[in-house]
C-alpha cells in the first residue's frame, strides 16, 4: 500500500544517505528481503551475514533478523555502527541458555571442549571455544570428534543430536530448543507425503529427530534453498520457517512449495512456521532504525567482545 512504497522509498535514500546496508535472514518478511536485495544488502543464512556484515565497507549495517545476528556483527565489526529494527527481536534458543546457568553448565566439564551454536548471546559465545552454525556444525564436530575431543554441546538438542547421529560423536547436551522448529510433526508429515509420493522433504536440522529422519535433505536455511533448486522434485514440503519461500520460489520458480505440518491450530499456536521474532522485522521498524538510533544500536561490552571473538573467528576461518 501507499504507506509501505513511502517507507521503502524513505529507507533506501536513508541507505545511501547513512552509506548503511541491509543484511537480512530468509526467515524475515518477503518485503524486507526484497528490499534487501533491490539495495544491495544481503539475504542470506546466519554465517553467510556474519561474512558480509564483517566484509561490507558501509560504515552501518542494519541487521534484519534476530538479536544474536545484530551481536555476531557488532563482535566481528566493532567500529560499524550496528543498528537492529528492534532489539527485543531474540530467539528461543538464547533465550533458553542463560550465560550465567550455561557456564555452571561448563565448570562442572572442563575436560570438555565447548562447542555452541550461533543462536546465542555474546555472553554464552565468550564461555565456548568454537561457534558454529547450521551450515558448518557437522564439519566442526567431526574435525573435533576426529582429533579426540570431549564435546560439550549447547544450546539445540535436535541440532546435537542431529550431528551425533551423522558424526559418530558423543556430545554433553545443553537441552534447548527452537519454538518453531520443534512444533513439526512426523506422524502429520508422514500422512502428508502419502498424499504426495513424489514429493521431497527438506528439513531444517533444529526439528525434531523423527522429522529429521524422513528427509531428503537437511541443512542450514541456505543448503536447503540449494536443495530446492537442485532435487528433481517438483512438490517440495519444507519444516523451516516459512520466510523462506520467498528464496526458494526464486531459486526454483515453477515448483510447489508446501509447509510441513505443524502441532498448533494456526488459531493458538504462536510460532507455528514462522518465528515470531523474525516477525517483528517491518518496515516501519527499519524506518525507524534509521532515523533515530536510540533504543536500536547493538552494544556489546568490550571484554564480552574480545572473548566471543575467538571462537567466531576460529569458525569463519574453519569455513573459509
Ligand atoms: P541458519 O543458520 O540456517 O540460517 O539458521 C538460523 C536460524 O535461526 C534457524 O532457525
Ligand atoms: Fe531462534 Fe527458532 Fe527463531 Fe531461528 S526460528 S531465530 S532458532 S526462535
Amino acid at each position: 500500500d501507499a504507506q509501505k512504497a513511502t517507507y521503502r522509498d524513505q529507507i533506501k535514500a536513508l541507505l545511501k544517505e547513512k552509506n548503511a546496508v541491509l543484511v537480512a535472514h530468509y526467515y524475515t518478511d518477503p518485503e524486507i528481503q526484497a528490499l534487501a536485495e533491490e539495495t544491495d544488502g544481503c539475504v542470506a543464512d546466519s554465517l553467510e551475514m556474519a561474512r558480509f556484515g564483517r566484509d561490507a565497507d558501509a560504515q552501518t549495517l542494519i541487521v534484519a533478523g534476530v538479536r544474536f545476528m545484530g551481536e555476531t556483527a557488532k563482535i566481528l565489526s566493532p567500529e560499524k555502527t550496528v543498528l537492529m529494527p528492534t532489539l527485543e527481536a531474540t530467539c528461543s534458543l538464547d533465550l533458553g541458555c542463560p550465560a550465567d546457568k550455561f557456564s555452571e553448565f561448563c565448570d562442572q566439564h572442563p575436560d570438555h571442549i565447548v562447542v555452541v551454536y550461533a543462536n546465542t548471546s555474546a555472553a554464552v559465545k565468550a564461555r565456548a571455544d568454537w561457534v558454529v552454525t547450521s551450515s558448518i556444525a557437522l564439519e566442526i564436530v567431526e574435525h573435533l570428534d576426529s582429533q579426540g575431543k570431549k564435546i560439550l554441546w549447547g544450546p539445540d538438542r535436535h541440532l546435537g543430536a542431529y550431528i551425533e547421529k551423522q558424526t559418530g560423536a558423543q556430545m554433553l547436551m545443553w537441552q534447548g530448543a527452537c519454538v518453531v522448529h520443534d512444533e513439526f510433526k512426523a506422524r502429520a508429515l508422514k500422512a502428508l507425503k502419502a498424499q504426495h509420493p513424489e514429493a521431497a522433504i527438506l528439513v531444517h536440522p533444529e526439528s525434531p529427530a523423527n522429522v529429521v529422519e524422513m528427509a531428503d535433505a537437511v541443512g542450514s536455511t541456505s543448503q536447503l534453498i540449494q536443495a530446492a533448486q537442485s532435487l528433481p522434485n517438483q512438490y517440495l514440503i519444507v519444516a523451516t520457517d516459512r520466510g523462506i519461500f520467498y528464496k526458494m520460489q526464486q531459486a526454483a520458480p515453477g515448483k510447489t512449495f508446501v509447509e510441513a505440518p505443524t502441532g498448533g491450530n494456526g488459531a493458538t499456536c504462536r510460532s507455528c512456521a514462522h518465528c515470531p521474532w523474525m516477525a517483528m522485522n517491518g518496515l516501519e521498524a527499519i524506518h525507524e532504525s534509521l532515523t533515530d538510533n536510540t533504543g536500536h544500536e547493538v552494544f556489546v561490552d568490550e571484554a564480552t567482545r574480545l572473548k566471543a571473538l575467538i571462537p567466531l573467528d576460529r569458525m569463519l576461518d574453519f569455513a573459509a
